[in-house]
């Protein structure tokens, strides 16, 4: 049975506010009757909570938190981001995973998902701790038509998409961004962005925009533990991944937009800047040519940091090429 045809019968169990018969969801969907019992007891098997009451069909009685391609795309309303969902029980990295799809020449927008990372990737070489069950580990595989000095930008939307989802679900959390591309809630990471790219000076293969968000940990290992939390940490309850994975799905399509027709983030900086956590605070620029402090004011068209220097000086910093640090702990 085809992921899809398994996501479709999915979808209208899920939709349909009362039972729905077999012979409903084999009209809708040009499917036999067998094919629907038999994807209805896999669902089942998969830990779907299905009610079938003889002469009245099927119910799904609650949502489970179950990452799987059917349970994404029966939820994912959008064009193209996410339309095609890769998901791994177990991988290394879901970076690498759709950096090898990239390479065997999956669409722009496909999304692998992982339960478990093996070999998760952060920033500057460091290692992103995966546990398996929960958190969200996903990469999102674009090819835009423009030029590479632009992708640094994606970062920026993917940040945004991420905040705005956390922000718009959960109304009382404090949700910002540490510049570029770091989501925090109540002061503390919850999110990490990981973009790679394949190019050519003038021309992008591909970019990934991989995102690990910790969503229902409760443990963090020592090294991480004073500066990360989870949304379950935060707002007291269990999260389903699923609405999360949707949500930015949706997010990032109607910022990328935006950001294809105007080839810069000139219409958000001002959803970003509202986020920003670095806004006027002191930050440290570790640029390789000498280190210097300044008051972080926001970002431009470009998605660059806006940086007063002590000597009344502004300059710009992109993204990749220095590292901004608070100059009090972590923000
Ligand atoms: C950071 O250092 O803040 C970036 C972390 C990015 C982690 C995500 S999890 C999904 C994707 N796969 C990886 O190996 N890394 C990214």
């Amino acid at each position: 049975m085809a992921v899809s045809t398994k996501a479709e019968i999915l979808k209208a169990i899920r939709n349909s506010k009362d039972y729905i018969s077999g012979q409903e969801i084999c009209d809708k969907l040009g499917v036999s009757r067998t094919a629907v019992w038999k994807v209805i007891k896999q669902l089942q098997a998969e830990g779907y909570d299905i009610e079938a009451v003889t002469n009245k069909g099927y119910c799904l009685l609650s949502y489970p938190d179950i990452l799987s391609s059917s349970e994404l795309m029966s939820r994912i309303n959008t064009k193209w981001a996410g339309q095609r969902v890769y998901y791994h029980k177990e991988t290394e990295s879901t970076n690498d995973d759709a950096r090898y799809l990239a390479e065997e020449g999956m669409e722009h927008g496909s999304l692998v998902v992982a339960d478990h990372q093996t070999a998760g990737k952060g920033r500057r070489g460091r290692e992103w701790v995966s546990p398996p069950g929960e958190a969200i580990y996903m990469s999102l595989l674009l090819r835009p038509d423009f030029s590479p000095e632009r992708a640094s930008m994606l970062t920026l939307l993917m940040g945004i998409s991420v905040a705005e989802v956390i922000s718009g679900l959960y109304k009382d959390l404090k949700v910002n961004i540490k510049w570029p591309n770091d989501v925090l809630v109540q002061d503390r990471k919850v999110c990490g962005i990981l973009t790679e790219m394949s190019a050519e000076p003038d021309y992008i293969h591909h970019v990934v925009i991989g995102v690990g968000i910790n969503v229902n940990q409760t443990y963090f290992p020592p090294e991480v533990a004073d500066v990360a939390t989870s949304l379950r940490l935060c707002q007291g309850e269990m999260i389903d991944r699923a609405q999360i994975i949707v949500a930015v799905m949706e997010y990032f399509e109607y910022y990328y937009g935006i950001f294809a027709e105007r080839g810069d983030v000139s219409d958000f900086v001002h959803i970003y800047d509202s986020y920003l956590i670095n806004r006027g605070r002191e930050v440290k620029v570790l640029d390789p040519k000498g280190e210097y402090t300044g008051v972080a004011e926001g970002i431009n068209d470009k998605g660059e940091l806006i940086i007063n220097k002590s000597d009344g000086t502004a300059v710009t910093v992109a993204s990749g090429e220095v590292s901004v640090r608070g100059i009090y702990g972590y923000v």
